[in-house]
């Protein structure tokens, strides 16, 4: 297979290629994989009617891609090394034979237990094999994944289970994360307590200790697996348009929604931009240090170098333990080749200084790269000079879960690089900047909002049992454009740099958060009336939460204090540790309009330290709320330590 472009001329070959013949460009790509049935047609539909699909009549299984082709051709290559939280522990490497035995097994026992082509599979676990091992064995019997972060609380898994419809539940008795024990099936416990449709929940024993277990529901992973024994594990044949996965993220608006992605598409897209873009060559150590619960381990984890016959690492643990030089020690011990991580990652370990780098040998880096948020230009600086030496190319990657793959982006070595800018589209990708009337921004040197005007195959098909939310969010502001939600610049050069979002989204160390979801986990706590949160800029998370709440009755000092606990408490509980507001400021009013809608650009200046010019306020019903808000917010606010 040669999906790799291996000079900045290929790179220009493939993109005038992608512009003039947009269909032989991707049949080119989706030929190189195994398909049962060929498709017959290209793509069909459009981003005017937002229902694409690609190809079309086209059937196959995204894992006899992803593994048996490799099983067959280097079974003994390692596909998975697993480090472990603790370096003392023992670590896995599987190879590609060994896992795909393992997949075989977990789908044989899955299949033995009634899970059929199109059922909803819940996972909530910690990064261990078996969390790889089951997204590979719900893919193979056709069932529908959904990774569910471990950092969710259970209102939030029992918000994903009900919406997805999930009949199983796959998860650990407890996970580990440096020191900190993560409570996992107790919490699936009391999620459940709201999830009828669930009636089979698999536990992988992470940890000694005991869990409470119900005979009829839960069975443990490694018994489980005996369901599957001496039966062969056929890969279910799938439509090219049939779900694999669904993916919740958050939105401005609602709860979170269910990303929905295909086997066909998602296959060729994740294949195609993993070779590409980190310039894997065979043979070399890849690690990606996102977890699998969101997008990011799903497509650079697993999928794209799984497709691609990459040696794929997985990380139990966390960045500084047992040292801030755990990530560093790892590249060392394992001579990885490619490191993949988030700008808060580089921040915070900066903060450790350079000796923790320079403790170890990192010269087998080719390449790195990051992803999740803007980089800031120090951190770049830091991430190119000390980590890679000046002699690794740094891939700014700027995707979403609803792209799928990686939409912007150098090409290892390949491409322009410029500090903190994403830079060139991949080859077939056509981005392009708007107004916000919708016309189009030619030329160089303009800021924007962010639109794709081309379909491309890893595309969101739909929301979870909501098309029309998916319309409304992604094809309709800007007909016949994918709006992406983030405000991106041009530079003179033609490259791109993603600036944020434009929307009610909050990205907090990576991690994407709607105002409206934390509010109303903020307004279940019994002394909140009324809630208003926003973004403020945060040296290592890129952006912290800054809730703004409304009191049933006002609070002296020491009330003050037990009412902050109540509204973290209610996030904790609403969402997850993860959404915690790092300030909370209680206040007599918020600053609306007459038609009732929270004027945040207003609370965003506040949060920012600025108090004045806050543009035309005309327009709110009562425009002295907004001199109690800025007199309190210099004297009273509740930082997080
Ligand atoms: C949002 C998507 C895609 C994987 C992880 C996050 C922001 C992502 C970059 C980047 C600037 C970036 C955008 C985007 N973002 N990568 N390289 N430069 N911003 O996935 O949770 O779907 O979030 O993350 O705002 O819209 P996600």
């Amino acid at each position: 297979m040669s999906l790799r472009l291996q000079s900045f001329k290929e790179y220009q070959e493939a993109q005038r290629t992608a512009k003039n013949d947009p269909d032989g460009f991707w049949d080119g790509i989706a030929s190189q994989f195994q398909w049962i049935k060929p498709h017959h047609q290209t793509r069909s539909g459009s981003l005017q009617g937002g229902d694409l699909k690609w190809f079309v009549g086209g059937r196959l299984n995204i894992t006899v891609n992803a593994l048996d082709r490799h099983a067959i051709e280097r079974g003994n290559q390692s596909a998975i090394i697993w480090e472990p939280n603790d370096p003392n522990h023992l670590g896995q490497t599987l190879s590609y034979k060994e896992l795909y035995e393992r997949v075989c097994d977990m789908g044989a026992a899955l299949r033995a237990s009634g899970v059929q082509k199109g059922d909803r599979v819940i996972l909530y676990m910690p990064m261990t094999p078996e969390l790889a091992v089951s997204v590979l064995a719900c893919a193979r019997i056709g069932a529908i994944h959904s990774v569910v972060f471990a950092g969710f609380s259970a209102q939030a898994l029992a918000d994903r289970i009900q919406d997805a419809g999930a009949t199983v539940v796959i998860t650990a008795n407890e996970g580990r994360r440096g020191l900190k024990i993560v409570p996992l099936k107790s919490t699936v416990d009391e999620a459940l307590e709201h999830c009828p449709t669930v009636q089979l929940v698999i536990v992988q024993r992470v940890t000694d200790s005991s869990c409470a277990m119900q005979v009829t529901r839960d069975v443990w992973f490694s018994e489980f697996l005996n369901r599957g024994t001496g039966l062969p594990c056929p890969a279910e044949p799938m439509d090219a348009e049939d779900p694999l996965f669904i993916l919740y993220t958050s939105g401005s608006t609602g709860k979170p929604k269910g990303v929905v992605h295909t086997h066909g598409g998602y296959m060729v897209y994740t294949a195609y931009s993993f070779a590409n873009v980190f310039q894997y060559e065979r043979g070399d150590v890849y690690w990606c240090t996102a977890d699998i619960g969101w997008i990011t381990g799903h497509s650079y984890i697993i999928y794209g170098p799984l497709l691609n016959g990459a040696t794929t690492m997985m990380f139990e643990g966390i960045p500084t333990y047992p040292g801030p030089d755990r990530f560093w020690a790892i590249c060392a011990k394992h001579k990885v080749n490619q490191f993949y991580t988030a700008p808060t990652a580089i921040r915070a370990l900066m903060c450790h200084g350079e000796a923790p780098v320079q403790a170890h040998d990192l010269s087998t880096l080719k390449v790195l790269g990051t992803v999740g948020e803007p980089i800031n230009e120090e951190a770049w600086h830091w991430y190119h000079d000390i980590v890679g030496q000046q002699k690794c190319p740094i891939v700014d990657t700027w995707w979403q879960t609803e792209t799928g793959g990686i939409m912007l982006s150098g090409l290892g070595s390949l491409s322009p690089q410029k500090p903190a800018h994403a830079g060139l589209p991949l080859p077939g990708i056509d981005p392009v900047l708007l107004n916000p009337d919708g016309t189009e921004l030619q030329g160089d040197d303009v800021e924007g909002l962010l639109c794709i005007s081309a379909p491309w195959p890893s595309i969101i098909r739909t929301t979870y049992g909501d098309h029309e939310r998916c319309l409304n969010t992604y094809f309709r502001p800007y007909p016949g454009y994918y709006f992406t939600g983030d405000g991106a610049r041009r530079d003179a050069d033609g490259l791109i740099r993603v600036i944020g979002r434009v929307d009610d989204v909050i990205n907090v160390s990576g991690h994407r958060f709607g105002t409206a979801e934390i509010e109303s986990a903020i307004n279940e706590a019994s002394i909140a009336v009324e809630s208003a949160v926003v973004g403020f800029d945060h040296p290592i998370k890129g952006q912290a939460i800054h809730a703004f709440v409304i009191s049933e009755s006002a609070l002296d000092e020491a009330q003050k204090q037990v009412a902050i606990g109540d509204v973290l408490e209610a996030v904790e509980k609403g969402i997850g540790k993860i959404a915690k507001p790092a300030r909370v400021q209680f206040v007599q009013g918020l600053p609306k309009t007459r038609s009732g809608k929270i004027m945040r650009r207003i609370l965003r200046k506040i949060a920012s330290g600025e108090f004045d010019q806050f543009g035309d306020t005309s327009t709110l019903l009562d425009p002295s709320v907004v001199d109690s808000i800025k007199i309190d917010a210099q004297t009273t606010w509740f930082t997080a330590p």
